[in-house]
């Protein structure tokens, strides 16, 4: 039996053997993700768009998130499960935050949440009191894409890093046990992870990051919609689905399938009665 990896566990890892982070939505999937050693497992808002199909994270509500969590928390026996806090769900108050978080420990059983940017360092706070473990986010937080104009690398001006380098220490501060940081230069997330003492963890950050994260759904070739270049596809799966699915389409109609092996039989003298 596996001992499950805490948030504690995650943090000692700082400067360490490097972090390996996947999202993960449904059960099939976390179960082999666990399997193939993940540290940690994402159950992030990116799901509204790689699984609901939405334009971007922002319609995906906390119910939604707590009941993919569910399906995640199942299957993980070695990877700390962290469910991400949507949109709506911490910016309107102390208290509807740590609810919120607590939802998806309480009923989603993840073991720690992630909530973007630094504006809300009191929910943090909040959150870590109630001894639900926190992971910042940093850099691009798809949240704001209204406000940003889109999906952009952050932190391309000495002013813009140096105040990713500030919220990420103020992150840490208010006790985050580790920090996303999301498209930014590789030299300004070298930066911080040389400036703070928890884990940094990257998603088109560079290499100098103490983990990385990606996207599960892009790792597999199964979201078409865009593929970020900070993304490394390690397998088509969605030619293989559809090749799959075309096959079967065809033996269906050909009447190639189902063969006899695929059927049930009958105890012949029973067929012979029933046949009359
Ligand atoms: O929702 C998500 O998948 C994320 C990762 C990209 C960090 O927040
Ligand atoms: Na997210």
């Amino acid at each position: 039996m596996l001992k499950p990896l805490t948030a504690p566990d995650i943090a000692s890892r700082k400067g360490g053997e490097r972090l390996a982070m996947l999202t993960a939505y449904d059960y099939p999937t976390a179960l082999a993700l666990d399997q193939a050693g993940a540290d940690m497992l994402l159950v992030g808002d990116s799901l509204a768009m790689v699984v609901l199909g939405h334009p971007d994270t922002l319609s995906v509500t906390l119910d939604e998130m707590v009941h993919h969590t569910k399906a995640v928390s199942r299957a993980a026996r070695r990877s700390l499960v962290v469910g991400d806090l949507p949109f709506l769900s911490y910016q309107a108050g102390v208290e509807r935050a740590v609810l919120a978080a607590g939802r998806l420990v309480q009923e989603g059983g993840a073991r720690a949440v992630k909530l973007e940017g630094a504006g809300y360092l009191r929910e943090v706070e909040a959150m870590v009191r109630a001894g639900i473990p926190v992971m910042g986010h940093v850099g691009l937080t798809p949240q704001l894409v209204a406000g940003l104009g889109g999906f952009k690398v952050q932190g391309k001006t000495a002013e813009t890093a140096a105040r990713l380098v500030r919220e990420a220490m103020a992150l840490e501060a208010a006790g985050c046990f580790s920090i996303v940081l999301e498209a930014v230069p590789s030299v300004v997330a070298r930066e911080i992870t040389a400036r703070v003492s928890i884990p940094t963890i990257g998603i088109g950050a560079g290499p100098h990051c103490d983990g990385q994260v990606l996207v599960i759904h892009d790792v597999l070739g199964l979201f078409e919609r865009f593929t970020p270049k900070f993304v490394k596809r390690y397998a088509e799966l969605g030619n293989l689905m559809q090749e799959a699915a075309g096959r079967y389409m065809y033996e269906v109609r050909q009447g190639a399938f189902p063969a006899d092996e695929h059927g049930f039989g009958m105890d012949p003298q029973e067929a012979a009665a029933f046949r009359g």
